[in-house]
């Protein structure tokens, strides 16, 4: 029989092993590129960069440790004490025009138990956990690989974000004001993540903030806070040995009479200023027609209501 429970730190070791149940071949950065590794050879940093922090017990741990601090829900599915499949259900108030959305923004069954309900059982488990939250839809990134699953369990597409690669020179520039920050999860309440949206804003907000001491190889980022125009915003960049352009996210205080899709421009504008120099992003698929930005591909949120 198949249960499911709240993650905790003893469910670290058991969701590791799901997750590298779907690995098939492990590498290392090198100055040189890219390169095979075999997995006896790699630290924990070097896991990070083989399929996130779930791929080894150090890194699991402090990423389950911080979830469970901040009152997120990673669940997994039991039998008996083994770990069958995990979940991550992540919440977070987007404000004015989004409100509060929840977001599945990880699923993952053992290799050898799939097609036996237990993914279906994690979704209706974190449907249920989003709905006691005050929920009332569910949004997920899915995987080419995972469409049909999301559609057997109710889900359809429902938002598309396009991949954009921008310099400076390519927006109208929008008047804007900054500075570099700390910033702390808090100051992501009620900011809607308007430039980047590869998952949900807090999503972001929380990897953003996820830091593993000494894995230099996973690179560094900095965070400016400001008004561009009015509206109030968090701009971060990401760069690493390994990235060919910097990535970058912005957040905005929203107001729910602004279009989307201006709120987008201003923001990519600021934080491509700041940045100086041509960055990697998503944004809502309206403005990259509108700038004529080619997308080279894209993001599509599917939701369900719960
Ligand atoms: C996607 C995943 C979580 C599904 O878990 P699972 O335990 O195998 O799924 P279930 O057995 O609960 O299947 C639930 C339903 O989805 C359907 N389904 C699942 N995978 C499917 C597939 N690849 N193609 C078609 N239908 C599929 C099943 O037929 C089932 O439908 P039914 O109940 O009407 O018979 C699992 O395959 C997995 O871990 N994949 C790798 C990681 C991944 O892709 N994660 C998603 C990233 S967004």
């Amino acid at each position: 029989m198949v249960e499911i429970r709240l993650a905790s730190l003893r469910h670290v070791a058991g969701i590791v092993e799901v997750h590298r149940s779907d690995l098939h071949s492990t590498r290392v950065w090198t100055p040189e590129g890219w390169r095979e590794a075999s997995p006896g050879d790699l630290d924990p940093c070097q896991w990070v960069l083989n399929g996130g922090p779930w791929m080894s017990v150090e890194t699991c741990a402090i990423h389950v440790n911080n979830l469970l601090t901040q009152g997120q829900i990673p669940l997994v599915a039991l039998e008996g004490d083994r770990v069958l499949g995990e979940v991550e259900l992540i919440l977070g108030d987007e404000g004015g025009r989004r409100g509060l959305v929840a977001h599945l923004s990880v699923i993952e069954v053992h290799r050898d138990f799939r097609g036996r309900g237990v993914g279906r059982a994690l979704v209706e488990a974190a449907l249920s956990a989003a709905r006691d939250r005050g929920a009332d839809r569910v949004t997920v990134v899915p995987e080419e690989r995972a469409r049909e699953f999301y559609r057997a369990t109710g889900f359809s597409p429902a938002e598309r974000w396009m991949e954009v690669s921008v310099s400076p020179g390519d927006i109208s520039e929008a008047m804007f004001e900054a500075e570099l920050f700390s910033p702390s999860l808090e100051d992501f309440e009620g900011m809607e993540l308007v430039v980047g949206r590869y998952q949900s804003g807090l999503n972001i907000a929380l990897n953003v903030m996820e830091e593993f001491a000494g894995c230099d190889a996973l690179g560094i980022g900095r965070s400016w806070r400001g008004v561009v125009e009015g509206v109030e915003f968090i701009a971060h960049v990401w760069s690493a040995p390994f990235l060919k352009e910097e990535v970058a996210y912005v957040w905005t205080r929203a107001s729910p009479h602004r279009r989307l899709e201006l709120e987008s421009r201003l923001a990519l504008s600021a934080v491509v200023n700041l940045a100086g120099r041509r960055l990697r992003t998503l944004v809502p698929q309206g403005l990259a027609a509108e700038l004529g930005l080619a997308g080279r591909g894209s993001v599509e949120f599917w939701g369900r209501g719960v």
